[in-house]
């Protein structure tokens, strides 16, 4: 498109790079964008199969009813204080038309999920970076930062920081604006904020998404708990069927299935463990994690960008930073023992 159509507002614009999704049956070690190494539940490839039928011809529930319900009876909530979205991409978005517009701020601390900056740009909202400090925790101005809207993530990525419950709930009690807690990773962290929503705090939204722990990332379903008029906001301003009625099936199988998401979360904790001692033998520095993947640095006289693309070379796939404060640090999801073995004989050679 020439960039004369563009809105001027988005001259320049740096869109989100997603990262690299090669063709799934080339056979690559993919451990680059925080997916599930296992598949989703038996249950919940049987709801999706159940809903292939005549009734496609007909539009979903708008609201996703069968699939709040669901999400609201797991968390002991109620229907009101649930909104479902395709994935906790859609709800970022929703957050943003509903709470912050042009020429507002939107306070993050920095570095953290990149999808905020260009939203910020889309929405001509002025992004409020807070630089985290050296032990990667927000520093001490985030939550007096008067903006309408602010955005924590916990445990933060790329870093796999923790904040806890001292520390997020001061954070919000010092915003006057509303405070969303992203915790897409959460289910692999020592224990969540629900309280806070069970408790109605009038100005925090907390997202979960099915792209981690319930190993649905292509079926694009997230969700957000709130205060019943937080979620009237985000409802308000929705896309008016943002998920599809096999979305709707799958997120409602899905949270019922805690065997399936309780040892997938098992697996997880304990390889990434693994795979954590196993870098640090290589000479790896690898920061506490409670996400299912670790951020790590290679040996000073390994640069990361050429390890990134050795490893690359052999069809490895990870994370890799180039732009301080991060420069030279690797993210990498936790796979299964197979790839983790892969990954660590390819890093071997290419170190050697
Ligand atoms: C912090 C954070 N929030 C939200 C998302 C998006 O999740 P979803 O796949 O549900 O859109 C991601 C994806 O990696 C993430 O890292």
């Amino acid at each position: 498109m020439p960039a004369s159509f563009l809105r001027p507002a988005l001259r320049g614009f740096q869109p989100y790079v997603a990262g690299q999704q090669p063709p799934d049956e080339d056979g690559w070690v993919k451990l680059n964008t925080n997916e599930s190494p296992w598949p989703p539940s038996e249950r919940v490839l049987t709801a999706i199969r159940e809903a292939v039928d005549e009734r496609l011809r007909l539009y979903p529930h708008p609201l996703g009813l069968v699939a709040r319900e669901a999400i609201a009876s797991y968390h002991g909530l109620r229907p009101e204080q649930v909104v479902v979205g395709n994935g906790a991409d859609d709800l970022i978005e929703l957050c943003f038309r509903a709470f912050a517009g042009a020429g507002d701020r939107v306070a993050f601390p920095y570095p953290t999920y990149p999808l905020l900056e260009p939203l910020c740009a889309i929405h001509q909202a002025i992004p409020a970076r807070h630089a985290l400090d050296a032990e990667w925790e927000p520093p001490e101005g985030f939550g007096a930062d008067p903006a309408p809207l602010k955005f924590l993530v916990n445990p933060n990525s790329p870093t796999g920081t923790w904040l806890d419950r001292e520390a997020v709930a001061g954070l919000v009690e010092a915003s006057p604006g509303v405070v969303v807690l992203d915790e897409a990773y959460v289910d692999f962290a020592p224990e969540d904020r629900l309280e806070m929503i069970r408790a109605r705090v009038p100005n925090l939204l907390v997202l979960r998404t099915f792209s981690k722990s319930y190993a649905l990332a292509g079926m694009r379903i997230g969700y957000a708990l709130g205060d019943p008029g937080l979620v009237e906001a985000l409802d308000a301003v929705k896309d008016v069927y943002n998920l599809d009625r096999l979305a709707i099936a799958a997120a409602a199988a899905a949270i019922q299935d805690r065997d399936h998401h309780d040892r997938l979360v098992g697996y997880v904790v304990q390889e990434r463990a693994w795979l954590a001692d196993r870098l640090r033998e290589v000479g790896f520095e690898v920061a506490p994690s409670a996400t299912n993947f670790l951020f790590a640095r290679p040996p000073a006289r390994h640069p990361a960008a050429t390890l990134h693309a050795a490893l690359r070379e052999r069809r490895i796939l990870v994370r890799h930073y180039d732009r301080e404060p991060i420069a030279g640090w690797f993210r990498v999801s936790v796979g299964t023992r197979e790839q983790h073995q892969t990954l660590l004989q390819a890093l071997k050679e290419v170190m050697a």
